[in-house]
């Protein structure tokens, strides 16, 4: 099978560029295939909204871009900072004339929220479900263009590069080049070949690491996964960032529910089991401190009190705007039982967002070639140590732009390798005779994630997790070589590949900055660098 451009990954990123492409290059084929069902991705859970300088009269790019700054703690890169903020309204602009809604204040203006970190407000949204919006959107209008191929439940296991060929291929091999991938046709079982000119992971983060997070369980990290065993270059994977306020719920596992942080902006306070109102012990800008700050200052309360949830205060916002902002959340709270003008609700941090990734150029290229990276997978310099609230929407949108204008450039010069790659090499193996093996596993990653390698870390913490990984990691590797490939298998060996690169990035990293904060060296580094993996 071959088409002109492949896309995995049918959230935010992999469809505005498909959109694009697809638009531009009417003559070519863009096939977007995803691993589950196609609106299942993270893009669909978000919440807060779209930050953008949408009023120039009451903000600026100077101030939003500072407060990128800020938040990112010294390692965003500057030059990528201006033009996402810069080029974002245009893209903001675009999906709306793509059919995206927005709320709009009574004056018909849009209503802009307010986030921890940010300055002024300016965050738009849809209600509560501004990424469920947008996502309706986009898939609206890609089901117009027929030139565009939608997959669901194509589960993408490889990439093709030259090492598939016969060739060895390591880090420093200067031109590895991506043909295609190999992905398991979940209808068939079968895995098969597909060729591409071009091709863009969009394949979101991978919160699914850890036992508690914001994510949806595709969020398991396997295009950074499949680029790093393709010896393709992985950065900054060492931040990751939790949500501070997510749900709490006894004894759940897996995917939390989200209380939006925009529910702080509207006047949601955190309380401790005591009912103090603590973030001012911890921040001048109290609940609306950058995420790092108060996802610390939570975990903190929490081992203080001993206690597994802090509290979330809204009694003190009107109900009817309660209602009127976050009607989803309402809903939910209400049938866990809360009832949000009276009750207060119990949340926790959750494993929320990869700020590292794929690293990539400034038109989304990544270091191998043909192969293009944008969205929560990719490591754009945007965020540095911590990314600002709402700007990853708009990061993707920025970033599927400008690879879409710098790939429709390299297709026309751009044609098939008339180059013979093997089929699947499956000998070997057998069906999988005990799951549980897999599963048994993944709870111990994510125990080992959750426990040694989160908010807050230390080398003794780490070191143990690297064994603890290696280990996992051993054992995996001889179930992948005996066994029949499936999506579990496959998402566990990328997970432990995720975990152990987060890991080993926050041992090198001999400093606490933004998300990464090691109590063995509580101070910042003087120099400032990403680690690349
Ligand atoms: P996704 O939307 O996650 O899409 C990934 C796609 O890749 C999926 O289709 C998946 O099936 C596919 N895929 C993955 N692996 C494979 C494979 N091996 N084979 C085939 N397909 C594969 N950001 C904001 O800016 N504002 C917010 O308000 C906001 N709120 C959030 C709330 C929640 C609860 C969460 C979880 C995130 C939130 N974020 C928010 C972050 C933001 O939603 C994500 O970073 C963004 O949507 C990621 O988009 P994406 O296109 O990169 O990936
Ligand atoms: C939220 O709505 O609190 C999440 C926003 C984000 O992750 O950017």
């Amino acid at each position: 099978m071959q088409t002109d451009f492949l896309v995995i990954g049918s959230g935010i990123a992999g469809l505005t560029y498909a959109i694009k492409v697809a638009e531009a290059c009417p003559d070519k084929k863009v096939w977007v295939l995803t691993k589950s069902q196609t609106e299942e991705t993270n893009t669909k859970y978000a919440q807060g909204g779209i930050a953008v300088v949408h009023d120039p009269e009451h903000d600026s790019f100077a101030k939003h871009i500072e407060d990128t700054h800020i938040a990112g703690d010294g390692l965003c890169t500057p030059e990528v900072v201006e033009l996402v903020i810069k080029e974002g309204p245009q893209r903001v602009k675009e999906i709306i004339e793509w059919g995206a809604r927005f709320d709009r204040e009574k004056d018909g203006d849009y209503a802009l929220g307010r986030e921890g970190g940010h300055s002024e407000s300016r965050i738009l949204h849809y209600k509560d479900v501004t990424g469920a919006e947008m996502e309706r959107a986009l898939l609206h209008k890609i089901h117009q263009l027929s030139n565009v191929h939608m997959t669901s439940d194509y589960f993408v296991v490889d990439l093709v590069t030259q090492h598939h060929l016969g060739f060895l291929v390591t880090k420093s091999t200067p031109d590895i080049q991506c043909y295609g991938v190999y992905a398991l046709n979940l209808a068939t079982n079968r895995i098969e070949i597909i060729r591409a000119k071009i091709t863009l992971f969009a394949t979101g983060g991978n919160g699914q690491v850890y036992r508690t997070t914001t994510n949806p369980n595709i969020a398991t990290g396997d295009g950074v996964a499949m680029v790093y065993r393709a010896k393709g270059r992985i950065e900054n994977m060492e931040f990751i960032q939790f949500h501070p306020t997510a749900l709490y719920q006894a004894g759940q596992k897996g995917q939390a529910f989200l209380i939006t942080e925009a529910v702080r902006g509207d006047g949601g306070i955190l309380r401790n089991h005591k009912g103090e109102a603590f973030m001012e012990k911890y921040d001048e800008r109290k609940d609306l401190a950058p995420r790092d700050i108060v996802a610390r200052a939570i975990d903190n309360e929490m081992k203080i009190h001993g206690t597994e949830h802090v509290w979330l205060d809204c009694k003190g916002i009107p109900t009817e705007q309660f209602l009127k902002h976050f009607p989803n959340i309402h809903q939910t709270c209400l049938k866990a039982g809360i009832d949000v003008s009276k009750d207060m609700i119990p949340v926790a941090p959750a494993a929320h967002y990869s700020c590292g990734g794929i690293k990539t150029d400034e038109w989304g290229r990544t270091s191998i070639k043909q192969l293009y990276a944008v969205g929560e997978c990719a490591s754009t310099g945007l965020h540095g140590a911590n990314r600002l609230a709402s700007n990853s929407l708009l990061e993707a949108m920025v970033f599927a732009h400008r690879s879409f204008v710098h790939s429709i450039t390299a297709m026309n010069e751009l044609s098939y390798d008339h180059i013979e790659i093997p089929e699947w090499d499956a000998k070997g193996t057998s069906a999988p005779r005990e799951m549980i093996l897999i599963t048994q596993s993944l709870k111990e990653l994510q125990q080992v994630m959750s426990d040694y390698v989160g908010i807050v870390r230390n080398n003794v913490r780490l070191e143990r997790a690297a064994r603890r990984l290696d280990l996992l990691w051993e054992e995996t590797e001889n179930l992948y070589k005996n066994t029949v490939i499936s999506p579990q298998l496959m998402e566990l060996r990328n997970m432990i590949t995720v975990g152990y690169l987060i890991t080993k990035g926050a041992i090198f990293r001999k400093e606490s900055r933004g998300l990464h904060y090691n109590t063995d060296y509580p101070h910042k580094s003087p120099l400032l660098q990403p680690i690349v993996l």
